[in-house]
């Protein structure tokens, strides 16, 4: 029996108000960032042109008929900025510019056109929180003298202790050790320290200074100009340091839960006039030529509701909603994050930025169930299909429409993620969701690059010969069909995308709701075959659905014709 949940159900409340998409919006002009689907690109593992074993900007402008087959809107692209690589790109030397060994910024322009034309919105990654230890500034900061203008860009301190010899504060950084590392003057002698919320080569930019703005204005405005639709923001909630830099009373918060939870150092109240300015600049730049622009923050903060004073009207248009992709296979969980999310980002005007994937975390075919291939495959597939049937935008990890698993066994030899190296502990690295991808052929590189340049970037597993995107092209019952359907039906039925969802009762461990009037989406997080909610053939479903039953980790949509009206029992 299926029916709409009553308000008496406190855990499945249907709350329409907070539901509906907010009413200013609801009558302005649809904006495409509100309901899009982007398509994460990790530029170093997408597709290598040259032949260096590293992905690049040339061979991403290669697959955009794949990408734009596939039916996404845009794509994400990691940074591919100069850099020395010690966090990928999230170190970046040069912000105006391509990393030699991804292209050079005509390969970008041949990109951006390309994007242009085929439709695709362009959204970069902007890393205003750290830059790199070899960008120009901070080699001029350590060449400078305490209390100058050139280490005042940074937060540089002296130690405690009778010769300075301990770090100013308690703080740790996020990937292990502490947050504070030491510097030789100019004359050999140990110095002062500065502070790096993530490895010693990504010193924390001073964003109480005047000129850190004003360069990052600058730098909004290059790629502006080249014809990017926006950016996705690095460390959003981050910036801004406590002006004292005090104790912190948990020092080792945010290395322990990997996520930004130190309050001295996250979330500072000054951040929300870097977002203003930033979304001045965008509405600016759509102003002049109609083409609205998009600013999705990383701003990871401890609940919805915080998430939700990113999103004020004048300030972020979206951000990352972790808490989905934080969430075990488990339907009451989901439910949960599900209305928070949506209760929370409504009441601010923007729409939810739903996530299970990316390049920081373990990928959902081994996350919801590690060492059951089949059942996680059968999971990830599923919560995909919840995903994409749920109000706001989405975001698509590279190789997620190939079920691609996690590989976790790499040797040691071969890692390569800061957190490995700096903590000593496998726990929550990252190698093993960036592996180069396997497009084609029986044996590595599986066209990720030719066949007789080196090897990738990190060692592909043999096992990747059967999810190559070759093979999932011909074979329909392939995730890659499933997401390609599930994004073609996004465009074409207005239930999906923006606007109200509705819960419905459902049996223990089944998760039921519809979208707007004509559309219903079930999902059996149980291990048990449920009874369907509905008669009659799903629209899609991740799996077999025989007659009559909603099968163990699955999920279907099906349409209003089979769906009886609210209050009825079906
Ligand atoms: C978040 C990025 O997603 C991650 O890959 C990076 O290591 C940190 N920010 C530091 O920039």
């Amino acid at each position: 029996m299926l029916r709409p949940s009553t308000p008496a159900d406190p855990s499945a409340r249907p709350a329409p108000d907070l539901l509906a998409p907010a009413a200013a919006t609801a009558a302005g002009p649809h904006r495409w960032w509100r309901d899009a689907v982007i398509y994460q690109v990790y530029v170093r593992s997408f597709q290598d042109s040259d032949g260096n074993g590293i992905g690049d900007l040339a061979g991403v402008r290669t697959r955009l008929p794949y990408l734009k087959r596939l039916g996404v809107d845009g794509i994400w692209l990691n940074p591919f900025y100069t850099s020395p690589q010690h966090d990928h790109g999230y170190d970046v030397a040069d912000y105006c510019s391509v990393d030699p060994r991804m292209g050079t910024l005509d390969d970008f322009d041949r990109l951006a056109e390309d994007c242009r034309l085929l439709g695709l919105k362009l959204i970069l990654d902007i890393v205003p929180n750290h830059c790199s230890s070899e960008h120009p500034w901070f080699r001029e900061a350590l060449q400078a003298a305490p209390g100058s203008s050139e280490r005042a860009l940074f937060h540089f301190a002296d130690g405690r202790g009778e010769r300075g010899e301990e770090p100013p504060n308690n703080w740790r950084a996020m990937f292990g050790g502490p947050a504070w590392s030491r510097v030789r003057e100019a004359d050999g002698t140990w110095g002062q320290w500065y502070l790096h919320l993530f490895t010693p080569e990504q010193p924390d930019l001073n964003w109480r200074r005047p000129e850190v703005a004003a360069e990052f204005e600058r730098i909004l405005r290059f790629w502006l100009d080249r014809g990017a639709d926006g950016f996705r923001i690095d460390v959003a909630a981050g910036l801004h340091k406590h002006p004292d830099l005090p104790d912190s009373p948990d020092p080792d918060a945010d290395e322990r839960t990997r996520d930004s939870v130190n309050p001295l150092a996250w979330n500072q109240p000054e951040v929300h006039q870097v977002w203003r300015h930033w979304r001045a600049i965008c509405e600016e730049y759509t102003a002049r030529d109609g083409r609205d622009r998009l600013l999705v923050g990383e701003a990871s903060v401890p609940t919805a509701a915080e998430q939700a004073a990113y999103l004020r009207p004048d300030e972020l248009h979206q951000a990352f909603f972790f808490h989905l992709l934080h969430a075990p296979w488990d339907a009451a969980h989901f439910h949960r994050v599900i209305d928070d999310a949506v209760r929370d980002i409504a009441t601010t005007g923007s729409t939810v930025t739903w996530v299970l994937n990316n390049h920081d975390q373990v990928r959902t075919t081994t996350r919801f169930a590690a060492g059951d291939p089949v059942r996680g495959a059968a999971r990830a597939r599923a919560a995909a299909l919840l995903m994409l049937a749920l109000p706001g935008a989405a975001y698509l990890y590279q190789g997620e429409e190939l079920g691609l698993p996690e590989v976790d066994d790499l040797p040691d030899e071969v890692l390569t993620d800061p957190i490995y190296h700096r903590t000593g502990s496998r726990t929550g690295i990252r190698d093993g969701c960036r592996i180069p991808l396997p497009w084609s052929g029986p044996q590595p590189p599986f066209g990720f690059g030719p066949h007789d340049g080196p090897q990738p970037w990190l060692p592909q597993p043999a096992y990747f010969a059967a999810h190559t995107a070759e093979r999932a092209l011909t074979d329909t019952a392939s995730s890659w069909h499933l997401y390609r359907e599930a994004l073609h039906l996004r465009r074409v039925l207005p239930q999906l995308g923006e606007g109200p969802l509705r819960w419905l009762e459902a049996p223990p461990g089944v998760l039921a709701f519809t979208r707007g009037d004509g559309l219903l989406c079930a999902v059996n997080f149980g291990d048990q075959a449920a009874p369907a909610p509905v008669d009659g053939e799903p629209l899609l479903a991740s799996g077999p659905c025989p007659a009559g039953t909603l099968p163990p980790a699955t999920a279907a949509w099906w349409m209003r014709a089979a769906i009886t009206p609210p209050g009825a029992s079906v």
